[in-house]
């Protein structure tokens, strides 16, 4: 696989985002994507397994049910997208589905270095399959890969793992639009989305009593620290996990166990922190099976099918362009 890095200077822009997170007036705030260096995406892996958190394993049961009828779709070659691949297991079903078939190029978008790494692993092996990684951002991945594929090709996106849970409302129909624009009829989006469940089956799934969901965000400070030379004290903060009813979300928030201050010497930043404030590192929304379908609808997309899990109540519906 040929891996190709179009980030400029990523400790630049990390260093640009903290700063901009940390010194919000009301809200403290760190933007989830940056979880994922290499521990983060390795505790990641470890969260999938954890029993409290189901929507890796539902996510797998849908692509192992039904990647066969979505790869009968088409008969035309087929470059698959996946935004956010992580380590590319769960793409393995639809393409294997599409390589009996017809020739297939994965392409695995993502920001973490060690994610397409492991993903390179999962999916060489492949018959059938060639593989073009990217470690960039979504949609400018979504761009550079649509740029090269041939005149008869199809683009399948995945957009795996309730991924698109981590935007608010808004932003996720906007991103949802802008995939439709890069698209060409007769392409496609295969969404997964979480489905709202109760509380407390989705509050486990973000606090398990292992400790392992603590580690991934707690992880974020200990980055800051490695990559921006900060100095937070990992045992002054505690993890949370929460679901906030009006907005449909799970929220995690990072809480200062004491009044303390923090510098971080790369993104020139000293900030203070009193008792029990908190920095939100992560939204993941929770929706119904109908609300994707609307949302689908406005951002310009057709469904053609949607399939719902009952054992983890998680959706994926199949879009095309209306
Ligand atoms: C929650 S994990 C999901 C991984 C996999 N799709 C799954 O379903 O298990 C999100 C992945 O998306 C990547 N990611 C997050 N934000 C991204 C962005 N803006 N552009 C590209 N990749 C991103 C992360 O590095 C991480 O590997």
């Amino acid at each position: 696989m040929l891996i190709t890095s179009v980030k400029t200077d990523p400790i630049a822009m990390f260093a640009e985002d903290v700063r901009a997170g940390l010194t919000r007036p009301e809200q403290k705030e760190l933007p989830s994507k940056y979880f994922y260096d290499e521990i983060g995406s390795a505790i990641f892996e470890a969260i999938t397994l954890l029993p409290e958190y189901g929507l890796t394993r539902a996510d797998e049961r849908l692509l192992r049910k039904y990647s066969d009828a979505i790869a009968a779709r088409t008969t035309s070659p087929v470059m698959v997208v996946e935004l956010g691949s992580g380590n590319g297991k769960k793409a393995q079903w639809i393409l294997k589905s599409l390589a009996r078939r017809q020739p297939t190029t994965y392409c695995p978008i993502e920001l973490s270095h060690s994610a397409l790494l492991a993903c390179e692993r999962e999916i060489d092996h492949l018959e059938g399959v060639s593989v073009l990684g990217f470690e960039t951002e979504y949609l400018d991945g979504l761009r550079r890969a649509a740029s090269r594929r041939a005149q008869n090709q199809r683009l399948l996106v995945l957009f795996l793992g309730s991924s698109i849970g981590n935007f608010d409302p808004g932003p996720a129909e906007d991103f949802l639009r802008k995939i439709c624009d890069i698209l060409a009829p007769g392409d496609a989006l295969l969404l997964s989305a979480d489905l709202v469940k109760p509380i407390e089956q989705m509050v486990r799934a973000y606090n398990d009593p292992t400790g392992v969901t603590a580690a991934f965000n707690l992880n974020l400070l200990a980055r800051i620290n490695r990559q921006l030379e900060g100095n937070f004290d990992l045992l002054h903060f505690q993890h949370v996990a929460l679901y906030n009813s009006r907005e449909r979300r799970i929220e995690m928030h990072l809480r200062s166990k004491c009044s303390q201050t923090v510098t971080i010497r790369r993104a020139e930043l000293v900030f203070r922190l009193e008792e029990d404030e908190t920095i939100w590192t992560e939204n993941s929304y929770k929706y119904t099976p109908e609300e994707v379908i609307q949302m689908a609808e406005r951002a310009g997309f057709h469904c053609e099918a949607q399939w719902v899990d009952e054992e983890w109540p998680f959706a994926q519906s199949l879009l095309s362009l209306a």
